[in-house]
């Protein structure tokens, strides 16, 4: 078994015990101290139910699928251009993660989940607020020339080749990361998320929200299973903001 899908969690009493990570709900400390959870392995797919492939992905595009819950939106994106490697981030409580870097032929491949980690903006059916913003483009966020993924909502910027490390904005930390891999088919899989998350409070914040667009509170929070349907932004939402 990968050492990352065992998880040691202390309970009340001090006792370590280990827990299979389909069985477990909340935020854990990893065994070698990153902020990881373990959700159930997902692939993404067209919005026909075909298998998406990396190399099919065009770069610097966002992509929005749902995960790890139904209600919680994620960004995939290939960058075009390798990432950092072993990045160390900082949660606004002072806890330290590592993250790995890009997957893919190239290295260039990430996804994000789209809830900022200030106050939560998210893209939704009806706008988006939050997205990676191409090289070149300018930004009232900062001076920096896109390569970003900014929340206009108070303008943070997040450096999405350096685990969405915040650049700049009231985020106070990284926008959390998901762990996605390539199968040597090319098919492209999630299964975790690393860093510190925001889906408590989204849930708790959003009532109104996830009744309109999933159903309910109560729908919106199940966990994805089997597969993610993941399509390109314009297509997911009706407007898109940016500043
Ligand atoms: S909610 Fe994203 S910057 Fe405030």
């Amino acid at each position: 078994m990968d050492r990352r899908n065992f998880l040691k969690i202390t309970s009340v009493s001090g006792v370590m015990i280990a827990l299979a990570p389909s069985t477990i709900s909340g935020q854990l400390r990893a065994d070698d101290g990153r902020l990881f959870e373990a959700y159930e392995k997902v692939q993404l797919v067209d919005a026909n139910g075909i298998a998406l492939k990396a190399g099919e992905l065009t770069q610097e595009v966002n992509y929005i699928f749902n995960y790890p819950f139904v209600g919680t939106p994620a960004i995939l994106l290939d960058l075009g251009k390798e990432t950092q490697k072993d990045v160390k981030l900082t949660s606004e409580d002072g806890e330290t993660y590592i993250w790995k870097g890009g997957v893919g032929a190239k290295g260039a491949i990430v996804a994000y989940s789209a809830i900022c980690s200030h106050q939560l903006a998210h893209p939704t059916p009806d706008n988006s607020i939050l997205q990676y913003l191409q090289r070149g483009k300018t930004t009232m966020a900062c001076k920096q020339k896109g390569g970003l993924i900014v929340c206009s909502s108070h303008l943070s910027a997040f450096d999405p080749l350096q685990g969405c490390k915040k650049v700049s904005g009231p985020a106070e930390q990284a926008l959390a990361s998901i762990i996605i891999e390539v199968a040597e088919d090319d098919t492209l899989w999630v299964s975790a998320v690393l860093g510190p998350d925001k889906f408590h409070e989204y849930f708790k914040r959003y009532k109104v929200e996830m009744k309109k667009y999933y159903g309910g509170k109560r729908k919106a929070k199940k966990r994805v299973q089997n597969s993610a349907p993941t399509i390109v932004l314009n297509e997911y939402t009706k407007e898109v903001i940016e500043y």
